[in-house]
């Protein structure tokens, strides 16, 4: 036989590797045509290419860092079809549809990989499970837990994969799911928690007020750090131990609980630990200045080893910042505490006494104003809008391109809840899909959300509990009162559910008069953070108005309410959900006198102009605002980043009411102020607004105090833009 000639060699070879790719493409197309009966033979993430693959992995990379998610999808589309894409790439393109807010995104993504092939990664499931929870979709990270446990072979989560879960879960107040996910990641999947599983767990009993659960599992910590030896000082044990936020949690929630011998415990633990902290940062940046001493600090080195030193170093220069704020911050709150703790017992001590008022008002009495309230499947809210479009005479034109993006979205929803696969959900997503489904009875929806939120993340039926014993009996043996809990709680609750739904009209609105007991003006505060400044409204308000804070997490939730405790707010109420379905559902047509946003997040932290974050202060919710705006109602709103107040000023630009604007920008008469620019008619203010905007005390808040520490990328230390708009209403005739 002749042999092969070096051409003919070459050519065999080619011609096999094309056989090769034919076969592989055919499988490929057999299987998304059989949708995939049988496993599907992993593909390996060797391309035809690994320098091109390489080069458009770097640049989606790039543009996830960017929040450039058009850009990041075309390049995805381009490895695609050219058959480049590889596990890196698709994982690359869920962090960039993740980091973009778009949950939904990223799971259709995860999905294409699977079917083209490819084997997820932990930390490609990790990233698809933040995305998830960043959405507040805990359910549907825990879904994507059960995925990748299911494939052949199980792909197992990782520290961060349970502390991603966990912080989620302390997002949306999910304790009994944080319980779980605590005991199988140690039994399950041996995983030992770290500093953060301790914080999230504690943090969320306490929130519960289940102080009897936190503290068996502090003192079991405290134990076990006892018995370890010297080196266990650094351990994740000794670090939970000593952790502020761990101390504050249990104090707080003592304090809350009237258990005066845990709260003297917790409240000196709490101290000790952010002299502890303190110190510990201390040190380290003693230890780091040795360092820039020889140089490395100051020197502007780009890339290599070197490089990353300097980033490091920069990165732990904005941790230790974080961190000495927190301390701040917990000292502060621990100062409110101890003050409350002091005007609580003089009026127990005090016989003549005889209010069950002010900081002595049941706790059950302050839940009242604690109204949650979320839509996870937005199907109700979907159902409310409707109605009030159809219903509403100030019914507003809906632009063509909103139109369209909503019902991209709607479809995008409707494909992936076909394609996922239904496991089973807990009880409380059945609970919800009813509800949804049930829109005849609104008062009645909107009744069962909030009593659930306040029982699955409020504590209600330990406060329940705690009521009936009071009621009943105080003094009797433990057995007799666990007797008493079960026999009274039904009517206990029964009677709870009645007082929350007589502060709703029929259609399932607040009505303010029920809430605060008096028709004063309303003001509202959206995106409340951790409620300082909404708090120190209030009271400067007493009297005079009343305040509602708006915020969409249920940790951040929790601690305005508990300020509202230990300050004695009674004109203010807390709003625990997302602004634009609490909004439409919750708050009726022009019964708000004013709206303060301050420090709203912009659509995206590191992108440019076309950055495609998503953000809240979009056309649709300005006309939210405008709908429940009384006549001559105004929004502040208040930001450190001047392109985005431009922006703020484009977007309500494009909001009308019938032919003209929904909005006009109010002129300053303020010295103080100057106006920076004027965009589509919307004035930028510069500096900070005032009592002619509405605040009636000069205060700041959690961001604005660690902003001025030049922790944001775009925050400036003092530079302050506002928009001071009010609503335009059609005249009569
Ligand atoms: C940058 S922080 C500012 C907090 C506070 N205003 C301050 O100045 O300290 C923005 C807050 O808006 C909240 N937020 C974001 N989207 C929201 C939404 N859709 N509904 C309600 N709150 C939201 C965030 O959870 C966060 O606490």
């Amino acid at each position: 036989m002749r042999a092969q000639t070096n051409t003919e060699r070459q050519e065999t070879k080619n011609s096999r590797k094309r056989k090769d790719l034919a076969t592989e493409k055919g499988k490929r197309r057999k299987f998304s045509e059989k949708k995939a009966e049988s496993k599907p033979k992993l593909r390996s993430d060797k391309t035809r290419d690994p320098e091109r693959t390489r080069s458009m992995n770097d640049q989606i990379s790039q543009h996830a860092n960017r929040k450039e998610l058009a850009e990041a999808k075309k390049l995805l589309q381009q490895a695609v079809d050219e058959d480049l894409a590889n596990t890196h790439t698709y994982s690359i393109a869920i962090n960039a549809y993740v980091r973009c807010g778009d949950a939904i995104g990223a799971s259709k993504v995860m999905k294409q990989m699977i079917s083209a092939g490819f084997a997820p990664c932990v930390v490609a499931y990790t990233t698809l499970i933040n995305g998830k929870c960043k959405a507040g979709d805990v359910l549907g990270a825990l879904d994507v837990l059960r995925a990748m446990l299911s494939r052949k072979p199980p792909v197992l989560p990782n520290i961060r994969t349970i502390n991603t879960l966990l912080r989620g879960c302390l997002l949306v107040g999910a304790s009994s799911e944080a319980d779980s996910l605590f005991e199988r990641m140690q039994g399950e999947w041996s995983l030992e928690p770290d500093l953060s599983t301790y914080e999230y767990i504690i943090s969320l009993r306490c929130q519960g007020l289940l102080l009897g659960e936190a503290t068996k599992l502090f003192r079991m910590l405290q134990k076990k750090t006892k018995k370890d030896s010297e080196e266990a000082s650094s351990s994740y044990l000794a670090q939970a131990v000593n952790s502020p936020i761990v101390n504050i949690a249990l104090a707080r929630s003592a304090a809350l609980l009237k258990d005066w011998a845990k709260w003297k415990l917790y409240g000196k633990a709490t101290r000790n630990a952010i002299q502890h902290m303190e110190k510990e940062i201390g040190e380290r940046n003693e230890g780091d200045d040795e360092d820039e001493d020889e140089g490395a600090g100051h020197r502007k080195i780009e890339g290599g080893k070197q490089g990353w030193r300097v980033r490091d170093k920069s990165r732990q220069h904005a941790a230790s910042i974080f961190e000495k704020h927190k301390c701040e911050e917990i000292r502060r709150e621990l100062k409110s505490i101890e003050e409350f703790v002091t005007s609580v017992k003089a009026l127990e001590e005090d016989d003549s006494n005889t209010l069950s008022n002010g900081p002595l008002k049941a706790y059950s009495d302050f839940l009242l104003r604690l109204i949650t309230f979320r839509d996870h499947d937005n199907e109700y809210t979907k159902w409310i809008r409707e109605n009030q479009k159809n219903g509403s005479p100030e019914a507003m034109k809906t632009d063509e391109k909103t139109e369209t993006k909503k019902v991209e979205k709607t479809e995008t929803k409707k494909v992936e809840k076909t394609e996922t696969k239904k496991v089973e959900k807990t009880e409380t997503k059945n609970v919800d899909k009813t509800e949804t489904k049930n829109v005849g009875d609104p008062q009645k929806i909107v009744v069962k959300q909030i009593t659930s939120g306040l029982r699955k993340s409020f504590g209600l039926d330990q406060v329940l509990k705690q009521d009936i014993i009071a009621a009943k009996g105080a003094s009797d043996p433990e057995e007799a009162k666990e007797k008493l809990i079960e026999k009274f709680f039904p009517k206990f609750l029964g009677d709870y559910t009645t007082k929350i739904r007589k502060m709703l009209s029929p259609k399932g609105f607040l009505v303010f008069r029920e809430l605060f007991g008096n028709t004063l003006p309303v003001k509202l505060e959206i995106c409340s953070g951790a409620g300082e400044w909404a708090i120190a409204q209030a009271k400067a308000d007493q009297d005079a108005a009343n305040w509602m804070a708006l915020e969409l997490r249920i940790d951040r939730v929790h601690q305005i309410f508990t300020r509202m405790i230990f300050h004695d707010v009674q004109n203010l109420a807390v709003l625990g959900g997302d602004a634009t379905q609490i909004l439409p559902c919750l708050i009726s047509e022009s019964s708000v006198n004013q709206i303060f946003v301050n420090h709203p997040e912009p659509p995206q932290q590191t992108g440019g102009e076309d950055s495609e974050g998503q953000h809240l202060l979009t056309v649709d919710f300005f006309r939210d605002m405008y709908r429940i705006l009384a006549h001559d109602g105004t929004i502040t709103v208040v930001t450190d980043n001047l392109w985005y107040a431009k922006l703020l000023g484009r977007i309500l630009g494009k909001v009308s009411e019938g032919s003209k604007a929904a909005f006009t920008s109010i002129k300053m008469q303020n010295k103080n102020i100057r106006q920076n620019s004027c965009i589509d008619g919307f004035v930028i203010h510069e500096g900070s607004p005032g009592p002619e905007c509405g605040h009636s005390i000069k205060a700041s808040s959690y961001f604005d105090r660690l902003w001025q520490k030049g922790i944001n990328r775009h925050a400036t230390a003092h530079d302050r833009y506002f928009l001071y708009i009010k609503k335009n209403v059609k005249k009569a005739g």
